[in-house]
């Protein structure tokens, strides 16, 4: 297998609220993104990476870089666009700095013969209830929990699928959170890879914290 990562980190981090671009926050005594390049990076099958990034910003040693787009989607669709090679293309969050080889791994042997992505997900232990939409919000329904999974990166795709679900439209592809529900429009299959909730998404502040509090519980 000669999988390429792609890594996006061209996003604004405006809810974190920081002065620069929040991929290169600091998280552990380093940029944030750098950690997801080391667990990438360990990881023999990976042969390449490519980092979408802000403008004017200089790849991180070891990976190429290119210049993101204005939507999550847009920057995942410029870094394919910059790999030649590399099948199964893996796409990962600099935002999701927690990344393990093993997760990379475990994303990578997911994706079986019958499916065309495999993507990271921790069982939800919330109770979850869908809103009426109205303000106040009253419950319109409780989803039920043993089925539903919180979805983060890294996600898998067989290279023709993804190129496929990227080829959509700009506002179709504006539209998506994530990679595989574009892939799922399109009638696929995406397995779920079950992953540690300690893989989190920093998006906030209080995020950032409990990111920090486990990156320096790794240390020995
Ligand atoms: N991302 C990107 N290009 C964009 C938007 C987002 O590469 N145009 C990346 C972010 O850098 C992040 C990941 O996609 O690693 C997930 O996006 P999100 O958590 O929403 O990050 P931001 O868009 O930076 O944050 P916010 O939405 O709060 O501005
Ligand atoms: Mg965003």
């Amino acid at each position: 297998m000669s999988a390429v990562a792609l890594v996006v980190a061209a996003g604004r981090g405006e809810r974190l609220g920081s002065s620069g671009p929040k991929a290169f926050v600091m998280c552990g005594g380093r940029p944030m993104l750098e950690w997801s390049i080391d667990a990438l990076r360990a990881v023999p099958e990976v042969e390449h990476v490519v980092v979408a990034l802000p403008p004017g910003i200089e790849a991180p040693a070891g990976t190429s870089g290119v210049v993101g787009g204005s939507e999550r989607s847009h920057s995942v669709r410029a870094a394919l666009h910059h790999t030649l090679a590399g099948d199964p293309v893996l796409v990962h969050d600099a935002a999701r700095p927690l990344l393990t080889p093993e997760i990379v791994r475990a994303c990578l042997a997911g994706l079986d013969a019958d499916a065309d992505a495999a993507i990271a997900a921790a069982r939800v232990t919330d109770t979850i209830k869908e809103g009426d939409g109205a303000t106040p919000a009253s419950v319109a329904r409780t989803l039920d929990r043993d089925r539903l999974w919180a979805v983060q990166t890294p996600q898998v795709f067989r290279r023709d699928v993804l190129e496929r679900a990227l080829a959509q439209p700009h506002d179709v592809l504006a539209a998506a959170t994530d990679d595989a529900s574009l892939v799922e429009a399109m009638g696929g299959t995406v397995r779920l890879v079950e992953c540690p909730r300690e893989n989190l998404k920093v998006t906030t502040l209080v995020d950032l914290h409990v990111a920090e509090a486990l990156l320096a519980a790794r240390r020995p």
